[in-house]
């Protein structure tokens, strides 16, 4: 064992493979649970996004959260884990027909809706069925977040919510339709914020709308903040659980809450993401003309963040404690853009030395893909491996 990691273990196990450290993940839920416990008025829906493992979302239910799904199969993977319908958040711009129908046959909590036309289908798909659908209107309150430009959603020019000026108009047109009841309005501005300020930035704008709501005697069940809470990618063991304790004490004081409505949360990345590392093997060690060159068994098929969104994840070779070395760090898949890391210093490495990709608990095995006709990586949690 090196650190954190059973090396052992790890070593009868076909890399590459995700290692979800489940003490971390009891921390960060307990530091949610422990806010939920004292402020009664929040309700925190996981958003199954960011890691759809059956085994982690047991494991996120069984601390009483909720769910925030953003298609069919993510109702269903939740329920099958033991989230409540009655705390499932359903959200996102193009829901089909049957991911309606299956929202009201389970009797969700509420429907997040994006745009007019889809709050239409929602009327008829539950007139169809005599049901009422609750819903909540996304909302685009046109506040930036300090993140990747790839993951900030709150700005006028993104595809997402309904913009602030044909907020009135929608909800009219809600409380005139039988078969929706309007019940809340819904935000997000993006993922991996750090700087709280935008937090505050986003609860100044929903005072002003909830201010000017009430001015038309407009009652609003609910308040969904959506999530973005970032985590600490360079140092995942400074501080594995997030600030909780920052991020709700922002809501808390910039938040002006009517005493009958509740404040609902959709973090994803600040439950699971520093829970999680990527696995790999490194295969050959390739010296090029000017720099080396570690090749992984792993690539964007298994953690695509890199690629994508140029993100950082912090690697280490976690069975060599030779000097370090400077590697660009590589997988083995066909495109120029399967790089992990560039001049990566890591403790010297040959072939068959194991290597994490930390905090890759979001968005890594859920973005997994088949490219390549490559498995999809499996995904232990340290429970099991003992
Ligand atoms: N609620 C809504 C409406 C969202 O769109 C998202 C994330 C969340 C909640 C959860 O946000 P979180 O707490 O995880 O920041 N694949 C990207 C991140 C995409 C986030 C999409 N929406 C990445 O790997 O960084």
């Amino acid at each position: 064992m090196k650190g954190i990691f059973p090396i052992d273990k790890f070593r009868q196990l076909r890399t590459p493979f995700y290692y979800y450290d489940t003490k971390v993940l009891r921390d960060t839920l307990s530091a949610v649970r422990s806010v939920m416990d004292k402020q009664q008025n929040y309700v925190v829906h996981y958003a199954v996004k960011a890691n759809a493992n059956p085994k982690l979302l047991s494991i996120i239910s069984g601390y009483g959260l909720g769910a925030d799904c953003v298609s069919g199969g993510e109702i269903r993977a939740a329920l099958q884990a033991g989230f409540p319908a009655g705390k499932i958040v359903f959200a996102g711009v193009g829901k089909a027909d049957w991911e309606i129908a299956l929202g009201l046959d389970c009797g969700i909590f509420c429907f997040n809706v994006e745009s007019v036309p889809e709050l239409e289908v929602i009327d008829k798909i539950a007139a169809d069925k005599g049901k009422v659908a609750r819903v909540a209107f996304r909302i685009n309150p046109d506040v930036g977040a300090h993140t990747h430009a790839h993951i900030t959603t709150g700005l006028a020019e993104n595809k997402f919510g309904i913009s602030m000026h044909d907020m009135d108009k929608v909800i009219d047109m809600a409380r005139g339709l039988k078969h929706v009841q309007f019940e809340g309005l819904h935000f997000h501005i993006g993922s991996q914020i750090l700087d709280m300020g935008d937090f505050t930035a986003l609860c100044n704008r929903v005072n002003e709308l909830q201010d000017k709501l009430e001015a038309r005697g407009v009652r609003v069940a609910h308040i969904n903040v959506g999530g973005g809470l970032g985590i600490d990618y360079s140092h995942p063991n400074r501080q594995p659980v997030p600030d909780f304790q920052a991020y709700f004490a922002t809501y808390r004081n910039a938040l002006k809450l009517r005493q009958w409505q509740t404040l609902h949360f959709e973090p994803g990345r600040s439950i699971v993401g520093q829970c999680g590392s990527l696995i790999a093997q490194v295969l050959y060690v390739k010296q090029g003309a000017e720099k080396q060159f570690a090749i992984l068994d792993a690539g964007f098929t298994e953690l695509i963040r890199p690629a994508f969104y140029q993100a950082y994840h912090k690697i280490e070779n976690i069975t060599s404690d030779a000097p370090l070395q400077t590697y660009d760090v590589v997988g083995p898949i066909c495109e120029s853009s399967d790089v992990f890391g560039k001049a990566v210093d890591l403790n010297a490495a040959k072939r068959g030395d194991l290597v994490a990709l930390r905090s890759a608990g979001a968005y890594g095995e859920a973005m997994a893909s088949g490219y390549n006709c490559r498995e999809l990586p499996k995904g232990y949690l340290s429970d099991e491996l003992i």
